[in-house]
């Protein structure tokens, strides 16, 4: 009897356990109205690489994981499910599951198209399927198409507009792809929902749509049918487009806008379309939308872009026309960490998504709850990490190696493991000036082994700095941490330029 009502108390505890704990698959929803009147919730969290986020036709948020799952998140309570999981996905750094598009009418049409990384007779391939959505899971894959792919720059995304599929592609890391308007890469393709070349395509039997296109990582269609895109640069020229159908954007002899002679005469031979915008420091770019909504004013009638290295969310005021842009603001700068793509609500609200769990992690992040997707309400400039400068604060050269260098090397310049090397106790950094220089006015001649360690990942050329902005920067690493090497003479940058245009 002593015991009976502690047993009885067990008992309750106990089934209180079995049936009442909180479901782990329910995130916490925090919102934080900040003093200028953003106002931002936590939605999802725990999520891994997300890659590609799309609202979907049951008001729940559709994404794909680079590593292969594509799942559904209901933004009221944070819970996931998974629709699928592809087994035969080739997941390394910028290779995996990417870009997801669902059909526009999904009543009629119930089909997600998805493109994902794919290893065939020991070559990448990237395979573009079609699955049809059927209540919890997707069924009945079909593939349309599988073209070559590589360890980087495989773009992508997919966006369906009237009926038609449109595929962005990456060139692949090929150097003539993207001129050649009769191979997939480097392109933005045109096609009926089932593969096929539409009647209508302005090269008969050609998916090509407009070509000249290195690494495409957003794509959206305007409220009134017009086609944009950002991309990634090299070490320069990251660009944001208008797409017109037949036309060359002029990858890789034309990077951002055609400025220098060689550029022009390229252009003046192959009418190339220079881009409505062009950021050097490159910033990124990452998913892209459309807002046409009333919900926050100053956001109407602008593009919404997100930002890995730029760790930001930026609004893109469009003219009246969509024909150019106005102006840039940019949010959240550094707050959530590298961001990969967003979407809007049928309400208005924007939702973005993170990439801190992927291959090139920044300093900070991740934090134990990414990878997360946060919804936005409300938008105020007036908050402090809401600005309209992106200059990192610091010394002069510290802000160049920001811009120029830290997102591969790292902020303290101890790069990622296996990925980017080391620059602090780099001999190449320390001992050689002219070395030194020379790898930055070149850049990566290949793959590279240093100290023992294979480096596939690629260096772009610098040859475009100033000598100035070049002598701060290789002055700052030259003083990095252990790295005690005096100055570099501005005559050895000189001669060393000299040297490489004989
Ligand atoms: C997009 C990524 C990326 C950026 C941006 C980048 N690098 Fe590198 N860097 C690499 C990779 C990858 C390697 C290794 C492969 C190689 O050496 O070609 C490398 C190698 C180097 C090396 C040789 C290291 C050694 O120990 O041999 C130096 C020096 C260097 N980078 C300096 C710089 C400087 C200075 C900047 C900024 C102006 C910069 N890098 C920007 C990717 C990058």
């Amino acid at each position: 009897m002593k015991y009976f009502y502690l047993n009885i108390f067990l008992a309750i505890s106990f089934l209180y356990f079995i049936w009442l704990k909180p479901d782990p698959s329910l995130s916490v929803q925090t919102t934080d109205n900040l003093q200028g009147g953003t106002q931002y919730t936590v939605v999802a969290s725990g999520l891994n690489i997300p890659w590609e986020i799309v609202w979907g036709p049951d008001q729940k948020i559709w994404l794909t994981e680079q590593k292969g799952y594509v799942c559904r998140v209901d933004p009221l309570n944070g819970k996931k499910d998974t629709l699928l999981k592809l087994d035969d996905v080739w997941y390394l750094r910028t290779t995996g599951l990417l870009g997801m598009a669902l059909h526009s009418d999904m009543k009629k049409n119930p089909y997600v198209f998805l493109n994902y990384t794919i290893q065939k007779d020991k070559k990448y391939m990237t395979r573009l399927v079609r699955y049809t959505w059927q209540k919890d899971t997707l069924i009945n894959a079909k593939t349309l198409m599988e073209i070559p792919a590589a360890n980087g720059h495989n773009g992508s995304r997919l966006t369906v507009h009237e009926g038609i599929l449109y595929w962005a592609t990456g060139d692949a890391l090929s150097l003539t792809d993207s001129q050649n308007p009769q191979t997939p890469n480097g392109k933005i393709l045109r096609m009926n929902i089932d593969g096929s070349v539409p009647a209508d395509n302005p090269m008969k039997g050609n998916l090509v749509w407009a070509w000249g296109f290195r690494n495409i990582q957003g794509m959206v269609f305007s409220k009134s049918g017009l086609l944009y895109t950002s991309e990634h640069g090299d070490a320069n020229d990251d660009e944001i487009n208008l797409i017109q159908k037949t036309r060359n954007y002029g990858w890789p002899t034309v990077q951002g806008f055609a400025e220098s002679v060689e550029e022009s005469s390229f252009k003046g031979l192959h009418q190339t379309v220079d881009p409505l915008k062009a950021w050097t420091p490159t910033i990124g770019p990452a998913g892209l939308d459309y807002y046409a909504s009333d919900k926050i004013p100053e956001m109407k009638n602008s593009l919404l872009l997100v930002t890995l290295k730029g760790k930001s969310l930026r609004s893109l005021k469009l003219s009246a026309d969509g024909k150019q842009i106005l102006s840039e603001s940019i949010f959240f700068e550094n707050k959530f960490g590298r961001v990969r793509d967003l979407c809007v609500s049928p309400a208005g609200d924007i939702y973005i998504s993170t990439s801190n769990r992927d291959w090139n992690p920044v300093a900070g992040f991740p934090m134990p709850e990414d990878d997360r997707i946060i919804k936005i309400s409300k938008l105020s400039k007036s908050d402090p990490q809401n600005s309209l400068s992106s200059m990192p604060p610091g010394s002069k050269p510290a802000a160049l190696y920001q811009q120029y260098c830290a997102s591969c090397h790292k902020d303290d310049g101890m790069g990622v493991k296996g990925v980017f090397p080391p620059l602090q106790g780099s001999q190449t950094v320390v001992i050689n000036p002219k070395v030194l220089i020379r790898k930055v006015l070149t850049g990566s001649s290949g793959p590279a082994t240093i100290n023992g360690v294979n480096y596939e990942a690629q260096m772009p050329s610098f040859a475009f700095l100033k000598d100035e902005d070049m002598l701060e920067i290789l002055g700052y690493v030259r003083s990095l941490g252990s790295n005690h090497a005096i100055p570099i003479k501005p005559e050895t940058v000189k001669e060393v330029r000299a040297s490489l245009n004989n």
